[in-house]
């Protein structure tokens, strides 16, 4: 990827992020945004489909902001936006809506689960793909990084550019995903995928007491110290946050002689270490309401400069304007 790369993508704002998310997702996409032509925005209106308390909501999308900027996201460099302030999502994902199929819809993985799950269906989720195809090529992007799970979204996307192009004349350049390197399932507190739904995370801004409290918790045998022991959720975490400190420990276990008490007070400090100054940076910035105002104004006209030159095109080319 290089500065010349356009690239858009999206993050739901649901709220409190973990350090699953952080190694899992987070840190990949704020190096690939910083390396290229990046659109990032917090899909507030996908968010609204399953959220439906305004102030959770309101308090995600803050949130989410300050997670992505404490991380080191520079909205100098990156277009960082909140996307029900661009008012093109909306307008283009009528216009789409116009060409799209029942079958392509119904065949998608986020109704076909909800379905499944026997969760109500609202016509938001229905539609979800139409949206994130107009969020997608309202930007005109080279590639859209995201996870395997929103791979036939994109497809879609893609699918509803070629439809709309060939009925219309060339407006939408057809993007193609892309899939960052698979960094793995970082494990949670009881050694099971770190994730909400378990109540096995470490949260990203946690303090220190509480980190050292949840990593003490961390679930392990019974062997002693002088024991030989297999490379666990501890030696896993330690690595992400220190390789080096990470395969000391890692041979430790294997020569046997180091207690899990100890390995995981190793863990605890690294943790701290890395996760400090992140936290100090989220306390402020969750203080400057004026600079994360500054930052979403900034990168909504930033944001609507490109997206409504493609909506007018579109417009244009359908006999709309
Ligand atoms: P979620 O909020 O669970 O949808 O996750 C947001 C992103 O973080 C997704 O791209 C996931 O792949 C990533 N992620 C979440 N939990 C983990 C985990 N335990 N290990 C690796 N990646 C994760
Ligand atoms: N649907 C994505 C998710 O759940 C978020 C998203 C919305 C998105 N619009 C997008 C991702 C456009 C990439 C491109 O994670």
């Amino acid at each position: 990827m290089t500065a010349s790369h356009r690239i858009l993508s999206g993050i739901k704002p649901t709220g409190e992020m973990h350090i699953g998310n952080y190694f899992g997702a987070i840190q990949q996409q704020i190096t690939l945004a910083h390396e290229s032509d990046a659109y990032i925005m917090i899909a507030d209106l996908h968010a609204l489909n399953q959220v439906h308390d305004a102030a959770i909501l309101r308090s995600n999308i803050t949130s989410t902001l300050i997670a992505y900027i404490a991380c080191g996201l520079d909205p100098e460099k990156v277009t960082l936006f909140q996307q029900s302030t661009v008012p093109a999502h909306a307008e283009l994902t009528q216009i789409l809506g116009a060409q799209v199929s029942l079958g392509l819809l119904e065949r998608s993985h986020a109704y076909k689960d909800s379905i499944a799950n026997g969760k109500p269906v609202n016509l938001g989720l229905f539609s979800y793909p139409v949206l994130m195809a107009a969020d997608i090529l309202l930007y005109q992007p080279e590639f859209v990084p995201v996870g395997n799970d929103q791979k036939q979204h994109v497809e879609i996307a893609v699918d509803l550019a070629q439809q709309f192009n060939h009925r219309y004349g060339e407006v939408f350049r057809i993007p193609k995903e892309y899939i960052p390197a698979e960094v793995g399932t970082i494990p949670g507190l009881d050694g099971r995928k770190m994730s909400k739904s378990y109540g096995n995370v470490l949260g990203l801004f946690e303090d220190p007491e509480r980190i050292r409290e949840k990593v003490m918790k961390i679930t392990t045998d019974s062997r002693r110290p002088e024991e030989v022991k297999e490379p666990d959720t501890i030696v896993h975490l330690l690595s992400l946050v220190d390789a080096a400190a990470g395969d000391q420990l890692r041979s430790r276990y294997l020569a046997g002689g180091v207690g899990y008490r100890e390995a995981k007070e190793l863990l605890a400090e690294a943790l701290i270490k890395k996760f400090a100054p992140l936290r100090e940076r989220s306390l402020s910035l969750a203080e400057d309401h004026n600079y994360l105002a500054r930052v979403l104004t900034k990168g909504a006209e930033k944001a609507a400069v490109v997206a409504n030159e493609t909506l007018h095109a579109a417009q244009r080319a359908c006999g709309l304007r």
